[in-house]
């Protein structure tokens, strides 16, 4: 019989904080890791670690679910020929040998680190769902104290399958919100509703729709008209803020899985947090919460350990012209690359690339055939950093020896080019620098 995790739980605990004092023994503080807005490649207790304690306004964590499986990318490329390609790449695993005592083993010193790096009046939000939310907020009153949980705010959805007979429809996320001490406030955010017909105490706009503002609750699904509530309510201006999961349609979909909607992320950060404000995601995945960090004017450090999720990451805040450091704390051994690059004409070009000599056998599935046969078929992607630019390109480049970048402007003089490669198991090839 297996032992009662409710049981366990306390001495999971114990190891959690045991297992957090000796990843700090280790841990060095590294010049450069202050900086406001940072994305970073690496395993987030190190790197934790490694940031100065009591400054976040909100740690928002979105870890694996202990779901028991195993989360694969879906993303559209286009080969050096204009050959339409879809990669469907492993993403990461929540797998855990020894089963959930196993997730909260890898989960607890996390959640101790993050409390650290709390202000006074910080807030903690970890995204989970029915696997193991019930259980990380037993973890949470030990480590924070009972008093200061502040609400679970429930994530409604409807997409994805469902077992008719099996459970009603799990369609919701929990996210555990809990404050660092009583200085922590929320800023209220208000919704407007639309009526049918005028009621006690409703209002009418210049559109003549009936309406009511009300206090935005603790349940959050589909599309939400926020407004901010002036002098005058009738000329109030009203956003509307989706929370619907991110599906196949959706224009803010990057292929990376698990991502989460934006709008959900808005809600949490304008509830929690003020513009100039430090937000870290340690679990970063495609950068949905650093992107609207970037977007509300506040600032935020993002980590993942995957190469995979920071090159996507990378390229959802290149687009919005963010500035920031990355910083890759991972291992980037596997293959190597040969680049060249044309400053007049301010183009990149890899010329060829050898991927380690076991790649195949760590590809799974159908890839594994894909790649036999061309060792530049195993390149999944590259990106080319410019300075803080990075511009990333998905590109396959099965069947050929060239893969082109063509930028829209010529190098600037002293330029540093870093070119990385990605293979089809998301690891890193060497990176090669080269000043033009
Ligand atoms: C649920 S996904 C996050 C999705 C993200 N919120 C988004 O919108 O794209 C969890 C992420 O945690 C990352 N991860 C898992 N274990 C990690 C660790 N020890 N250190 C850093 N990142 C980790 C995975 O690579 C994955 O990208």
């Amino acid at each position: 019989m297996t032992t009662s995790l409710l049981r366990q739980l306390p001495d999971l605990i114990d190891e959690g904080r045991t297992i957090a004092d000796e990843a700090r023994l280790a841990s060095v503080h590294l010049e450069g890791h202050d900086t406001a807005k940072q994305l970073i490649t690496a395993d987030n207790l190190a790197t934790l670690l490694r940031l100065k304690p009591g400054r976040a306004r909100l740690v928002y964590l979105d870890p694996p679910f202990d779901s028991r499986a195993n989360y694969r990318n879906r993303i559209q490329t286009r080969s050096a020929t204009g050959e339409l390609l879809v990669l469907d790449q492993f993403a990461y695993q929540d797998f855990w040998d020894d089963g959930t005592a196993e997730y909260l083993r890898m989960l607890i010193p996390r959640l101790i680190v993050a409390t650290e790096l709390l202000a006074d009046d910080g807030a903690i939000c970890v995204h989970l769902d029915w696997h193991a939310s019930h259980l990380v907020r037993l973890v949470l009153d030990e480590l924070l104290g009972r008093d200061n949980f502040v609400n679970e705010l429930v994530w409604s959805y409807r997409s994805g399958g469902a077992s008719r007979t099996a459970s009603v429809p799990r369609k919701h996320d929990n996210l555990l919100l809990y404050r660092r001490s009583p200085a922590f406030r929320i800023q209220p955010l208000f919704e407007r509703q639309y009526l049918d017909k005028p009621f006690i105490g409703t209002k009418q706009d210049a559109e003549g729709r009936h309406y009511v503002d009300t206090i935005l609750r603790d349940v959050l699904e589909g599309s939400i008209n926020l407004v901010e509530p002036g002098d005058d309510p009738a000329s109030a201006s009203v956003q509307a803020v989706s929370v619907r999961p991110v599906l196949n349609v959706s224009a803010e979909r990057t292929g990376y899985a698990t991502q989460k909607p934006e709008g959900l992320l808005e809600l949490l950060l304008r509830w929690t947090t003020r513009p100039g404000d430090l937000v870290i995601d340690p679990f970063s995945g495609s950068g949905t919460t650093a992107v609207v960090a970037e977007r509300l004017g506040r600032n935020w450090i993002a980590i993942d350990a995957s190469e995979r999720a920071t090159v996507v990451a990378r390229t959802r805040l290149n687009a919005l012209g963010a500035r920031y450091q990355h910083t890759s704390m991972a291992r980037v051994s596997d293959g190597k690359l040969h680049v060249e690059a044309d400053a007049g004409q301010g183009t990149v070009r890899l010329v060829s690339f050898e991927p380690p000599a076991d790649l195949a056998a760590r590809l799974s599935g159908d890839l594994s055939t894909a790649i036999t046969g061309d060792a530049l078929g195993a390149l999944a992607g590259w990106s080319a950093a410019l300075g803080s630019h990075t511009i990333t390109h998905w590109r396959s480049a099965t069947g050929s020896l060239k893969i082109e970048a063509q930028f829209d402007e010529p190098f600037p003089p002293d330029t540093i080019i870093t070119v990385e490669g990605f293979d089809l198991a998301g690891r890193a090839t060497e990176a090669q620098r080269f000043p033009i």
